[in-house]
């Protein structure tokens, strides 16, 4: 099984069909919280839903085109992180997330970005990662910029949810400028 420990708190393991009970659980319980942001929300039913998602990315993780982890808290799933997309031949990634409601405001997202750039940089050997958020989310573009993400652009219109479109706000870090930050920061 492939584990990160975060910290004494929090572990990311990549998610196996095992888990996909649990996490639907998670997702069916945060519905309202979630759906706004992220439409699969809608599409995910059952746990069975949740079991060909997770069948999925482990085929792109074997592909090296994608990764879902889980997040545990203590023993308990509250939320997942990911690498929604991996360029190989550009060696760029894009990092996708979400929380149960209740686990929110303890920097767990916040923890787990830092520990999968770590892997993405370091093992990875990948050059750059991009978060993209809807403009008016701003927990989540909190994320990125909290981690001192450059704001490179706002895609405009790039996001359809439910009945209007929203711009994309592209942050992007390199990996030459996350080892210079954790040297400053001694990380
Ligand atoms: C986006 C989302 C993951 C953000 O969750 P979050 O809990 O705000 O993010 P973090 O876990 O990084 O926690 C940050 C908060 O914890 C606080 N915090 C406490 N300890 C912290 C620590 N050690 N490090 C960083 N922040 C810490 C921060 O101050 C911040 O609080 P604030 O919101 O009051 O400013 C969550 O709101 C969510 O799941 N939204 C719906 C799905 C979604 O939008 N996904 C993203 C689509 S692009």
């Amino acid at each position: 099984m492939f584990a990160f420990k975060v910290d004494d708190e929090i572990e990311l393991r990549l998610l196996e069909e095992r888990h996909a009970e649990e996490i639907f659980a998670v997702v069916d319980a945060n519905r309202a919280h979630l759906r706004q942001w992220l439409p699969w929300v809608e599409e995910e039913v059952s746990a069975s839903d949740a079991k060909d998602y997770i069948k999925k990315m482990r085929e792109r993780f074997a592909a090296f085109t994608g990764m879902a982890l889980g997040i545990w808290q203590q023993g308990r799933i509250v939320g997942a992180i990911g690498l929604v997309n991996i360029d190989l031949h550009n060696r760029w990634a894009e990092i996708g997330y979400w929380l149960d409601a209740r686990a929110q405001g303890r920097g767990i997202i916040t923890r787990a970005c830092r520990a999968l750039i770590d892997y993405t940089f370091d093992d990875l050997k990948l050059n750059r990662i991009v978060i993209r958020c809807a403009e008016g989310n701003y927990k989540s573009r909190a994320i990125p910029e909290r981690l001192g993400f450059k704001l490179e652009g706002r895609l405009r219109q790039t996001i359809w949810l439910y009945d209007r479109f929203w711009d994309a706000m592209m942050y992007g870090m390199l990996a030459d400028e996350w080892k210079a930050r954790e040297q400053v920061s001694g990380d």
